[in-house]
């Protein structure tokens, strides 16, 4: 598709689109004052402060500040790029999508790309024949045997195994035609160090392929089967190349996704051979991570299925801690967090191995929640000898009882708090008042600004004059070449971006629309904008143009403070060397002085 065609097609799924609509599928919205209202669905809220314009085509966040047109919304809430979700609302509405055409840069990462792909997927095949029908292969067969992996998980997961020698893929792989620089770039082999050519990376390990969310084979994990060392760990992993990064990728999402959606929920494991375990036990709703932290990225991915996210990392104290770095994460992004600590044996593995799937489902239905994980863990480690102990401990553990909703609950756990840190239940409620009362202030200051109306008395601060000022110019360019000449540094970065903006769009001749600012403006100058526009009347050049002049004169007014100040310091260095020049910068500072005086009395 060329670039016109392009920008036709999405002004074209623009026009037919209804924001209310659109979010109205994924949000509870109800009306109030000419716009609607919901909880934000990419923070965690009890008020609605997420609003939607279905006039202006907006929504705004007013506590955490996201917002952006339709098709913004739709990109955030499916996780998909800007263009994915004019595709998808294209999709919903009937629209045909045109014929594509890319770039020739595009079409070469993606002929490189899929070539990667085929690489990887050659040497799965090898690594997989070896394992199930090569002489080599009986010692990989034999562990998978004995960790109780069947025959149909190794077909599933497409298992195999990397013989001990330097160059069996290597010479496999290059009689097929392909070049040791290209192995390389997948990791599947390395440069000699002392020598010249290339060795294979992985030798004498079970093969773990993993895929990408559609399947496509991006990397492997190696699991060795001789005792481990410094040199060779327990498990390698394919290194950071073009097409494997662990920040984005869940081992095991592109088998489990649907039994992620059916059962509303992802179990979350840590070691790829905990997946398969599960996997193979029938506990098919399950993902890991790749050996390091959970990422933002992977509740985005799994958000796509399923709102529950349940933690079932190694019950040592590195999981545990593992746990406890990922909550914070998961619960921003607004799933609903459970954990489960496995009892007996190290991990979700071993336990299933020992117990069987009707136990883990056992262990599954009675996940702990958020709050009791929390205050488990800080129970288990404080020091409850001490009343000061007991006291920091209560501190640590309220903030996650504050947020419960349901009084009965809360009480219940305020009491099961007391009395587990035996604690004076006057101090105990001492500790809890002061607490709830800081934490109401603060949930006050986080409600939702009243839309302040035009001319109410109310002096604009530098900030909102700039807001104003910016407003206007979205419905009116005129004034702009006269609002770039203040000082830029009056202006906010994020202002500073949408006022060059929009001179740019004056300078090419173009009214700036929602579909150019979410293409041409950053992200935060974009919700920035958003919150702007969604804070005026539709047509600000009616009712706001007293607003923008008050606007327009709180900056000449700092113009010439600044000016008025610079005059008078110039002034001071002439004090005593030259009598003229001081009179004269004075009598300058004075003009200034006057302008200043004149402007406040209109
Ligand atoms: P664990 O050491 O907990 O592995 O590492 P595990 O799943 O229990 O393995 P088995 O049961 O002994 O075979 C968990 C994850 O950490 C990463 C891997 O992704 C592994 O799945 N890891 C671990 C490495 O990358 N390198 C290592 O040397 C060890
Ligand atoms: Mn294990």
């Amino acid at each position: 598709m060329r670039s016109a065609e392009l920008d036709e097609f999405v002004e074209r799924v623009n026009e037919r689109t209804d924001i209310y609509s659109v979010v109205s599928r994924y949000v509870t919205l109800t009306q109030k004052s000419g716009r609607y209202w919901g909880c934000c669905p990419f923070h965690n809220e009890k008020t609605a402060s997420f609003s939607v314009s279905p006039d202006k085509g907006l929504f705004y966040c007013f506590g955490c500040g996201t917002g952006g047109n339709a098709f913004k919304f739709l990109s955030l809430i499916e996780n998909i790029t800007y263009f994915e979700a004019v595709k998808l609302q294209a999709q919903r509405l009937g629209i045909d999508l045109p014929e594509r055409k890319s770039s020739p840069e595009e079409e070469r990462r993606r002929r490189e790309e899929k070539s990667l792909f085929k690489i990887n997927e050659l040497a799965q095949d090898f690594y997989h024949e070896c394992l199930i029908k090569d002489a080599h292969g009986e010692i990989g067969r034999k562990y998978l045997e004995g960790r109780g992996i069947t025959q149909e998980t190794i077909e599933t997961f497409k298992l195999g195994y990397a013989t001990d020698d330097w160059e069996n893929l290597l010479s496999n792989l290059t009689r097929r035609g392909f070049n040791p620089e290209q192995l390389e770039k997948v990791g599947l082999v390395a440069k000699r160090k002392t020598s010249s050519g290339y060795y294979d990376r992985f030798r004498g390990r079970v093969m773990i392929p993993i895929n990408d969310a559609f399947g496509h084979t991006v990397g492997f994990g190696g699991r060795i089967l001789k005792s481990e060392d410094e040199n060779n760990p327990k498990y390698l992993n394919t290194p950071e190349t073009v097409i494997f990064n662990k920040r984005n990728l869940l081992f095991g999402l592109d088998k489990s996704n649907k039994a992620i959606s059916t059962a509303g929920a992802a179990i979350v494991v840590e070691g790829y051979m905990d997946a398969i375990s599960l996997f193979s036990a029938g506990i098919k709703n399950v993902v890991a991570t790749l050996g390091t932290a959970f990422t933002n990225e992977h509740v985005k991915l799994i958000l796509k299925y399923a709102r529950k996210i349940i933690f079932c990392y190694d019950s040592d104290e590195a999981g545990q801690r593992a746990t406890l770095r990922a909550l914070p994460i998961v619960q921003k992004a607004g799933a609903e967090v459970f954990i489960v600590k496995v009892p007996d044996g190290k991990d979700p593995d071993e336990f299933v191995r020992k117990h069987g799937k009707a136990a883990f489902d056992e262990l599954i239905k009675n996940a702990t929640t958020l709050i009791d994980y929390r205050m488990s863990y800080v129970l288990a480690r404080a020091d409850t000898s001490t009343t000061r102990g007991k006291v920091a401990a209560l501190r640590e553990i309220l903030p996650v009882v504050v947020n419960i909703n349901n009084t009965v609950t809360r009480n219940e756990y305020k009491k099961k708090i007391a009395s587990a840190l035996v604690l004076d239940e006057k101090i105990t409620e001492d500790v809890w008042k002061k607490f709830s009362a800081k934490e109401q202030s603060q949930a006050a200051d986080k409600s939702p600004p009243v839309i302040k109306k035009p001319r109410d008395n109310h002096k604009p601060t530098i900030q909102e004059a700039c807001e104003i000022i910016l407003r206007m110019l979205w419905y009116d360019d005129d004034v702009i070449d006269y609002i770039v000449t203040f000082p830029s540094e009056l202006f906010s970065e994020v202002h500073r971006e949408i006022l060059g903006w929009f001179e740019i769009c004056k300078n090419e001749g173009r009214r700036p629309n929602q579909m150019s600012a979410s293409k041409e403006l950053s992200e935060t100058a974009n919700a920035e904008l958003s919150k702007i526009l969604m804070n005026g009347s539709d047509d600000p050049r009616n009712d706001e143009i007293e607003s923008f002049n008050d606007s327009v004169d709180i900056f000449r007014q700092a113009v010439l403070k600044k000016k008025y100040e610079t005059l008078l310091a110039q002034a001071d260095e002439y004090i005593a060397s030259d009598k003229d020049t001081y009179n004269k910068k004075v009598q300058e500072s004075l003009k200034v002085k006057w302008e200043m005086d004149g402007l406040r009395k209109n």
